[in-house]
């Protein structure tokens, strides 16, 4: 049974939906939720889903090592062995991301490698694309770069603004993370792609 350790800073919509699906015959359970913002919504619920939490607040450490070393202390107390970075808005540096290589994925909010970085949906609208989405790959040194393990896609509707679209690709990130991570969980790293239409709640 591999642990998973998730990394949050803001709602944890995306971390709820992974612990939920950690049960029964899942190849994985969450060991730790940790976030580096104590106000995180999502650090409360879940406190209350009943999953063990650190708060590694990075306006405590002098810098990015620092707080690193801080995230390791934690993840190694908590004896982790996959790391998943569902909405962890901090940049991590390539000595944190070394040690954790092929262990450690994050959910982005577009189609990569198309719109890495931030205002994801705002650019997919801007440049008139027809469809966008979401993607989990693998955390390499290469930011947003890693090896992609799966895709979900939505259409871009005319008038949409870049809220509306972010709650269509919510939709699907909801589906695909935790398909990919039970995947992953048991060595799969081939790609999924998650059809549009299947699954839409
Ligand atoms: C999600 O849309 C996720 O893809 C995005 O932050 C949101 C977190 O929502 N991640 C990034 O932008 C990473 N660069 P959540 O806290 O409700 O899961």
């Amino acid at each position: 049974m591999k642990r998973v350790a998730i990394l949050i800073s803001g709602g944890g919509s995306n971390m709820r939906r992974l612990v939920e699906d950690m049960k029964g015959d899942h190849p994985a359970r969450p060991c730790l939720v940790l976030s580096n913002d104590p106000g995180a919504g999502g650090f409360a619920r879940a406190a209350e889903m009943g999953v063990p939490t650190a708060v590694v607040d990075h306006r405590a450490f002098p810098d990015r090592p620092a707080f690193e070393a801080g995230l390791t202390d934690a993840l190694e107390a908590a004896r982790a062995d996959i790391i998943a970075l569902a909405g962890f808005m901090r940049i991590l540096t390539p000595p944190f991301v070394a040690r954790w290589q092929g262990r450690m994925l994050n959910i982005h909010p577009s189609l990569l490698p198309k719109y890495r970085g931030l205002d994801t949906h705002a650019r997919a609208i801007a440049a008139g694309d027809a469809e966008a989405g979401c993607t989990v790959h693998e955390v390499t040194a290469d930011l947003d770069g890693g090896p992609i393990l799966g895709q979900a896609r939505v259409p871009v509707l005319a008038g949409d603004t870049a809220a509306d679209l972010a709650a269509r690709v919510l939709v699907q990130e909801h589906r695909l993370y935790p398909a990919v991570l039970r995947r992953f969980a048991v060595g799969q790293r081939g790609r999924l792609d998650l059809s549009p239409q299947a699954g839409i709640d």
